[in-house]
């Protein structure tokens, strides 16, 4: 009986443990967790949400104040166009985050960053450069581009110097998007290092519409596996979403994956950045309280358990702090839902808002919160402790339950 340790994943001549645990913004895969990866043979990522955030929480900088004083007086406007990032200081904050990351790698692993093209910031070309380029500047391994179809983000940096030498990959839910990817990105004479097959149960959005159910990760997978043979195209295909145990991970790698990518059972780790009471309600969890709903801004469904906060908040818009999701034209759904809301009940205190979330504060409190389809399953890999609280894991613990298990075997912590 086959183990994910019998398979490597082959960059070159580089070999590689087959597991990638993968971005979670805003910095629930925390540089902590991605480390750990590296450390054990395999590939982690950080995540580039919200960045200036991020360096704020950890570097003790200061961004977000500083773009709030700079765009005060627009707080209480529904028109949101002029508020921009600066664009050196999102070079800094990338920066901050990946260089210090990198700082700290040990092991035979790689650390790459996930960049959602859905974070637009009121200027997508503009910040998603410079986003991509700092990120390459600060040794990065590689770049996982997600969240949208990516055709522009290749060309963004075709002349850095490391765009031939960093690993770059992207993230599709169908053979369409890949084709697509493939045929804007033809004339630079670069292919994708590799390519991540997302299926519709992964956590974060889903590049699927609401008919998710419907589809299936492994008949996705093998499509794009056999559209690439045919096409004598050599790209490692990376399958994620719902692979929970060491057994289903080696279906996959029998069936031609050069590797996997999982995240949902790593919330369960001390090293995730989920606070310690938001990782408990993850535990908890039963089938029932997970939902896919259409309350991202981003036009994306999400899975998210039901109890989040972020659900129905109706807190004021943040744009002048955060303002991650601004379109490029200054808006954004939840604005324009909120200002509807204030439009329908004058003088009220609060609004209540159903339909969409103020992702960027919810995402920055860890107020939404988004997880995998197989979250119910968590509480089966760990035990419960007296207090009726369940123990958290090791990082290390459940890379190599996934790494060393067979019969779909979950190993309990001692
Ligand atoms: C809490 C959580 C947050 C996530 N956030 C992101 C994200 O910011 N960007 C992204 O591309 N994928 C995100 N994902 C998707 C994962 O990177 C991964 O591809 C997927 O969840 C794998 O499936 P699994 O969770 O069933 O193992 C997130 C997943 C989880 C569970």
């Amino acid at each position: 009986m086959k183990l994910v340790d019998d398979f490597r994943l082959r960059f070159g001549k580089k070999e590689l443990v087959p597991i990638i645990i993968g971005g979670m913004g805003v910095d629930i895969s925390t540089a902590e967790l991605a480390l750990e990866a590296a450390r054990l043979g395999g590939i982690g990522h950080i995540s580039d949400a919200m960045v200036p955030t991020v360096s704020d929480r950890r570097f003790k900088t200061h961004y977000v104040k500083e773009k709030l004083r700079t765009y005060k007086y627009n707080v209480a406007s529904a028109d949101k166009s002029d508020v921009l990032f600066d664009l050196g200081r999102l070079a800094e904050a990338t920066h901050n985050h990946v260089g210090r990351t990198m700082t700290a790698k040990r092991g035979d692993g790689l650390i790459f960053v996930n960049c959602m093209e859905k974070l637009t910031m009121n200027a997508p070309r503009d910040t998603l450069r410079v986003r991509l380029s700092a990120a390459l500047d600060a040794g990065i391994d590689g770049i996982t581009l997600s969240a949208g179809l990516h055709l522009g983000s290749f060309a963004l940096i075709e002349d850095h110097p490391r765009f031939r030498d960093a690993k770059l990959g992207i993230i599709v839910s169908s053979l369409r998007a890949l084709q697509l990817f493939l045929r804007k990105t033809a004339r630079l004479n670069r292919l994708p290092d590799y390519v991540i097959v997302e299926g519709p149960l992964a956590g974060g959005h889903l590049g699927f519409g609401m008919d998710w159910a419907n589809y299936d990760l492994r008949v996705i997978t093998t499509e794009i596996q056999q559209y690439l043979t045919a096409e004598k195209l050599e790209i490692p295909v990376v399958p994620a979403g719902g692979i929970f145990t060491g057994s289903d991970a080696v279906s996959f790698l029998e069936n031609g994956a050069s590797a996997v990518q999982v995240a949902t059972r790593f919330t369960a780790a001390r090293e995730c950045g989920l606070p310690a009471d938001v990782q408990q309600e993850y535990l908890r969890a039963s089938e029932a309280d997970i939902q896919v709903n259409t309350i991202s801004p981003t036009g994306y469904p999400m899975r998210m358990l039901k109890s989040s906060p972020s659900i129905g908040a109706g807190i004021r818009p943040n744009c002048e702090a955060y303002g991650y999701l601004l379109d490029g034209s200054g808006n954004c759904a939840y604005v324009t839902a909120y200002n509807r809301e204030v439009a329908l009940h004058p003088g009220a205190k609060k609004v209540v808002v159903m339909d969409k979330t103020c992702l960027c504060t919810h995402m920055r409190n860890f107020d939404c919160w988004t997880c995998g389809h197989y979250t119910y399953r968590l509480k089966d890999t760990t035990r419960r402790l007296a207090d009726g609280r369940y123990q958290v894991l090791s990082a290390e613990h459940i890379f190599r339950d996934y790494q060393f298990s067979t019969d779909n075997k979950i190993a309990l912590p001692d």
